[in-house]
């Protein structure tokens, strides 16, 4: 059987892993033979020309160091100030250094080079995420012939976003390098399709680029998901039970309304603050009887458009504060730190209401996680909006524009007086939804479509979408 090798920026640490791709991931490298291959986290004067092979708790882990300089250009620079806020349709947000691209490209390049020695030539590689879109194409160009395969965690942006982004022709053409591409969503998809199909309007001097020819790139939807089982135990374990012990000494008979995200501007953590405070106003009987914690660590916080939000965020919490709080009573609780899973899971347990409200986002594990960590008998309501990838695979949760505070504050007040059965039969068709959608099968769909034999033996029977040549 092939070895799988998976790529991705960050590499998978010691000690337990912190989300469900990392597990998910182990475990496909626990199955089967393969290593993961990734960014060190050591910045040094010199890059790295090989990479420093370890065993982490048991996972073969070859890691690379970068310089500062093509660090800061790779990471803080194009992945984060360009492709981050386009893909996620705030070109408003954006800062257009093209020189970045330099950086980012010389950076996917060290990581081939590096890369390519280690690779056998049946091995599969699965590469993750925005930060290394020219991963197949620089390896190709080293004589790489394996399988390559790419999954995109965030959204895919609309065509004109797409055109905003210095390159953008250049990092299409080298999508069209892998044998897949996985997106989250059909929305995605859709996107994707609209731009191959189309393909960029002539630049300035009239001048067209060569149509890209995407016929042997496979490009489908495999919406990623957690493991909702292990949430339900993990949310029951005595370190969640003593955090829901500790919210119940603090709320007493106060209904939690919870909200847990990076600090990240498309999390939409500003409009959710506004939604709870005009349920406030508008619904005086609930103070004193609910409380909203937001739970919100922060996150590449050298970015200036990061610091902006999360001041925002402190000025928005304070004036709800400013406005609603009694000598006795505190409205809300804002906490800028990160929390071990298992006291997440206690407080998904707890809450009455789960605010997912990211103006859009790739899929959104929070809502699955929430899901997977309630009381059968009594569960928690999800509020979740329609721009996350998530909003395709849970159309029972009380769907919400996030941009309309009002709707949002409406959502609030039907899910904390919404029937118990009601609850119970939402929640029932959300957890069929979040175990139909489980991160295991996540992984070995996509594999399946990038096995050797897959293209010839998929072409008929599965809803893949083979882009035919418009060169
Ligand atoms: O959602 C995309 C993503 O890159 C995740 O894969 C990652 O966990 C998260 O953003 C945090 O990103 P960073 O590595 O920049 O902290």
């Amino acid at each position: 059987m092939s070895r799988i090798v998976i790529v991705s920026n960050r590499t998978p640490g010691k000690g337990p892993a912190a989300g469900g791709l990392a597990v998910a991931l182990r475990k496909v490298l626990a199955d089967r033979e393969g290593f993961w291959f990734g960014w060190s986290g050591k910045l040094t004067d010199q890059p790295s020309t090989e990479a420093r092979i370890e065993d982490i708790d048991g996972l073969e882990v070859a890691q690379i160091d970068l310089t500062r300089d093509d660090h800061h250009a790779y990471y803080a620079g194009f992945s984060n100030s360009i492709l981050w806020p386009s893909f996620h349709l705030r070109l408003d947000l954006a800062t257009i250094e093209s020189h970045w691209y330099e950086g980012y490209r010389r950076v996917n390049a060290q990581f081939a080079k590096a890369l390519a020695p280690l690779l056998k030539p049946d091995d599969i590689v699965w590469v993750h995420d925005y930060h290394l879109i020219p991963l197949a194409r620089e390896l190709r160009n080293l004589g790489a012939k394996n399988r390559i395969g790419f999954y995109l965690h965030i959204p895919f942006p609309t065509a004109d976003a797409l055109y905003a982004i210095p390159h953008h022709e250049e990092l299409m053409r080298d999508l069209s390098r892998y044998d897949l591409v996985g997106f989250q969503a059909r929305r995605d998809v859709a996107a994707f399709t609209e731009f191959a199909e189309h393909q960029a309007p002539s630049t300035f001097g009239g001048h067209k680029a060569k149509a890209i020819d995407f016929s042997g790139t496979a490009v489908e939807a495999f919406p990623i998901g957690s493991d909702p089982e292990a949430f339900a135990k993990l949310s029951v374990s005595p370190a969640a039970t003593k955090m829901i012990h500790r919210m119940h000494r603090a709320l007493g008979d106060q209904r939690l309304v919870l909200g847990v995200d990076r600090l990240d501007y498309s999390k939409g953590l500003p409009q959710r603050v506004e939604a709870y405070e005009k349920l406030l106003a508008n619904n005086s009987r609930l103070r004193r009887q609910v409380h909203m914690l937001q739970v919100a660590p922060p996150s590449r916080d050298t970015i200036k458009e990061y610091q902006e939000t999360s001041d925002t965020l402190d000025a928005i919490c304070g004036r709800v504060m400013g406005q609603f709080a009694e000598p006795d009573w505190q409205p809300l609780t804002y906490v800028k730190r990160a929390y071990g899973q298992p006291s997440l899971a206690g407080l998904y347990r707890l809450a009455r209401v789960c605010l997912v409200t990211p103006l859009r986002d790739g899929m959104n594990l929070v809502a699955h996680e929430f899901i997977g960590a309630q009381d059968p008998e009594d569960p928690g309501v999800l509020i979740l909006s329609r721009f996350a990838g998530a909003a395709e695979i849970f159309p029972e949760a009380l769907l919400v524009n996030p941009f309309d505070t009002d709707e949002t504050a409406e959502a609030l007040r039907i899910a904390l007086d919404m029937p118990l059965d009601e609850r119970r039969d939402r929640w029932r068709a959300l957890m069929d939804a979040a175990m139909a959608h489980n991160v295991d099968d996540w992984a070995v769909e996509f594999l399946d479509g990038l096995a050797p034999d897959a293209m010839a033996e998929t072409r008929p029977s599965r809803d893949m979408l083979y882009l035919a040549s418009v060169a």
